[in-house]
C-alpha cells in the first residue's frame, strides 16, 4: 500500500535527530491517532541550515517527516513555510487518503517550528497565509 519512497524513508529516514541548540523546535500531535512530531530548525541568516526530526507515530509520519526536512534544508523561511502537506505527499510518490494526515503533521510541524523560531527572535508570527 505504500510506495517505494515512503517505504525508504520509513526504513532509512534522513535527518532523524534531535538539534540540542536548535533555533526552532515545532511539536505537533494528532489527537485522533495521538501521534506526535518534533521539527527541529537551525536558521542562518534567514534559511534552513540544518533540520531535523523526532517522530513517535505511524511509518508515513515518519516517511513524511524525512521528507519534510529533506525538502526544507537550504530554504528560506519563506520558502520553508510555502512547503504544503500536498507536496510532501507527492514527494512521496502519493500516499493513501486514510494516511494523508499524517503529511499535514509534517506541514504543522514546520509551521510551528518556524513561529517558535520567530517568536524567539520577537518577531510577528506568521499565519496560515503565510503573512
Ligand atoms: Fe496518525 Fe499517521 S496515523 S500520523
Amino acid at each position: 500500500m505504500y510506495s517505494e519512497k515512503v517505504m525508504d524513508h520509513f526504513m532509512n529516514p534522513r535527518n532523524q535527530r534531535e538539534i540540542p541548540d536548535a533555533d526552532g523546535i515545532g511539536e505537533v500531535g494528532n489527537q485522533k491517532c495521538g501521534d506526535i512530531m518534533r521539527i527541529f530548525l537551525k536558521i542562518r541568516d534567514g534559511r534552513v541550515e540544518d533540520a531535523s526530526f523526532q517522530t513517535f507515530g505511524c511509518g508515513a509520519a515518519v516517511a513524511s517527516s524525512s521528507m519534510a526536512t529533506e525538502m526544507i534544508l537550504g530554504k528560506t523561511l519563506e520558502e520553508a513555510w510555502e512547503i504544503s502537506n500536498k507536496a510532501v505527499a507527492e514527494a512521496l510518490e502519493g500516499l493513501p487518503p486514510q494516511k494523508l494526515h499524517c503529511s499535514v503533521l509534517a506541514e504543522e510541524a514546520i509551521h510551528a517550528a518556524i513561529n517558535d523560531y520567530r517568536k524567539k527572535q520577537g518577531l510577528s508570527l506568521w499565519g496560515e497565509s503565510g503573512t
